[in-house]
């Protein structure tokens, strides 16, 4: 049957889902897939009901696609989509309540505190180890982020996630090397070290700077690397994640791992990342495309 790639929406990731939505039309149009492009900007709803569809492929980012409200209309309407379902979709969505279901099974996150106008920014910032990544709680791809280490950068920091957010939270800095963990069908594809040439992995190295260096493999010895899949699946698994997703985690100096997020619907453009740790597996983009699909083809 037809299947209908859902992607673009309002989301303030909307420029990445252009991309993500057009790559995965391509590839699934290489394989003889009858394809239906719907941009969710525009009457998602009356789309969706015009079409005979046999399944939805999710290449949303953010809110409106990436938190379960697509995800609940396609229920309703019976129409199968890949991807995580309406809870998981929404508490991933939500990095400070995806903290908290993580402390309430024991896996490792870094301190955490959420953000207030009334918030004490001397007590906060000590409390968070003196320095802290601020975040609005429901946006992607580092946007409203900032790393700040004075309790006056602090409430700026506040100041401009709130801009994104009702809610903003502020993670200790953990210093040391970020990774990041595709998941696909269950298992944990090859880890990926991400090294950027700026304070932190930010919006700029993500998507526009060509100074970032990814390296797959990743660099850790064999048991450790195991460690990092091992935390990533129970990570995804923990808050009920499906059919693919990516974790992005910290490592300390020692060595210690602290999960940052789950992204239930990560990116697919050239710059990303869940297609470079699928080629390291010797899946090229097109059967990526197709292994994801296959939640609604199969
Ligand atoms: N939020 C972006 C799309 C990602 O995780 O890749
Ligand atoms: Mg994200």
């Amino acid at each position: 049957g037809r299947i209908a790639v859902l992607f673009g929406g309002n989301s303030a990731e909307r420029e990445i889902s252009l991309q993500s939505g057009a790559a995965a039309i391509e590839a699934l149009q290489s394989f003889g897939v009858d394809v239906v492009a719907i941009d969710t900007q525009e009457n998602a709803v009356a789309q969706l009901q015009q079409q005979e569809l046999s399944g939805a492929f999710i290449a949303l980012h953010g809110v409106g696609g990436e938190d379960g409200k697509i995800q609940g209309l396609l229920e309703f309407l019976n129409i199968p989509y890949t991807g995580s379902g309406v809870l998981a979709s929404s508490l991933c969505m939500d990095k400070l309540r995806t903290k908290q279901l993580w402390s309430g099974v024991n896996l490792p996150s870094a301190q955490y505190l959420a953000l207030e106008k009334s918030t004490d920014w001397v007590q906060a910032l000590a409390y968070l180890g003196g320095e802290a990544m601020v975040k609005p709680a429901h946006e992607g791809s580092s946007i409203g982020m900032s790393r700040v280490n004075t309790p006056q950068a602090l409430k700026k920091a506040y100041e401009e996630a709130a801009q994104y957010d009702t809610s903003v939270l502020a993670e200790q800095f953990i210093v040391g090397a970020e990774y990041t963990v595709a998941i696909l069908n269950g298992e944990a594809l090859p880890p990926i070290r991400l090294q950027p040439n700026s304070d932190f992995y930010d919006f700029n190295a993500k998507y526009l700077a060509d100074d970032t260096q990814y390296l797959c493999p990743c660099g850790l010895a064999q048991a450790k690397e195991t460690e990092l899949k091992q935390l990533a699946k129970a990570a995804f698994t923990a808050v009920g994640a499906e059919g693919w997703g990516r974790v992005d985690i910290m490592a300390n100096a020692a060595g210690e791992f602290y999960l940052l997020e789950v992204n239930t619907v990560p990116g697919l453009t050239g710059h990303s990342l869940v297609p470079m740790a699928a080629q390291a597996a010797d899946i090229d983009f097109e059967t990526l495309i197709l292994r994801i699909a296959a939640q609604v083809t199969a």
